[in-house]
């Protein structure tokens, strides 16, 4: 049993579509929450640029006595967690391997496709975990750099964004996935727009809520979970303005924000 607290961070408020699945199935855990809304995207930038970035971020989740944490961050997870998971003594897990093994479950006919920011498809890091899993696997992969803008300026539900859709599913439509992975946290405010073009029937994994349930077996494995019996608190952290955080982070969320929210300068970590 651990009752500190669950540290969990993205570019900006990708990250809180992982809170909301881990405010649901741990509701007793305290989490800290960081989004890097002065540095965001991460998605564009290069591999040296985002191991840095993700150092800081973790150093300023480490400076709060936390037990674990999640990069709630496709790009993040592909560019960064490779080279960083031996340089911390606290378990830290990211949204590629959970969601990779959750569309491996949920396949049929082996075809999985991958959508992810430009940074997490050219790193090839589902493509590399889904082979691992099993070589037999056809994974069609495809940038959609337009997404995360679509989705922070709220234009999730519109023309714009299913036209979109319809232009970066076109080779995983033609290709039969059964199994799309949704590898960036900021694409589930895309899934009604998404399932106009694939239909019911295709399985959309959603990256942060497979590592939030990821995270949750593991801290069960290393008896991290929390013992408390009252609702956890959760504080959220960014390095920009707190107001845009708060408006649009409910959208993530599915509620609004009741927390503290603070900015804090990243460079100084
Ligand atoms: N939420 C980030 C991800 O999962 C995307 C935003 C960004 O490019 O920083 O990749």
């Amino acid at each position: 049993m651990d009752n500190r607290p669950i540290g969990i961070f993205d570019s900006g408020l990708g990250g809180l579509t992982c809170v909301r699945e881990v405010m649901s199935i741990m509701p007793n855990e305290d989490i800290i929450y960081f989004g890097d809304t002065g540095r965001v995207p991460y998605g564009t930038r290069s591999s040296s640029t985002i191991v840095k970035y993700v150092r800081q971020d973790i150093n300023f989740l480490r400076s709060f006595d936390i037990k674990f944490i999640i990069i709630a961050c496709g790009t993040a997870s592909s560019a960064a967690l490779p080279h960083i998971t031996t340089e911390y003594d606290t378990d830290i897990i990211g949204v590629v391997d959970a969601a990779s093994k959750q569309a491996a479950a949920a396949t049929k006919n082996g075809v999985i496709g991958v959508l992810g920011t430009r940074g997490t498809i050219n790193s090839g890091k589902y493509a590399e975990r889904l082979g691992k899993i099993d070589p037999g696997f056809k994974v069609i992969s495809t940038a959609c750099p337009m997404f995360v803008p679509v989705v922070e300026n709220g234009y999730a539900n519109t023309k714009i964004a299913e036209m979109l859709a319809e232009e970066y599913l076109e080779n995983i439509v033609k290709g039969g996935a059964d199994t799309i992975i949704l590898g960036c946290t900021h694409y589930p405010l895309l899934k009604n727009t998404i399932r106009k073009i694939v239909g019911n029937e295709v399985n959309l994994i959603d990256s942060g809520a497979a590592a939030a349930d990821d995270a949750k077996r593991i801290m069960a494995k290393h008896n991290l979970l929390t013992d408390k019996t009252v609702k956890g608190r959760a504080k959220y952290y960014v390095s920009d303005t707190v107001h845009g955080f708060e408006e649009l982070g409910s959208l993530f969320l599915s509620k609004k924000i009741d927390g503290d929210v603070a900015k804090i300068d990243i460079e100084k970590y």
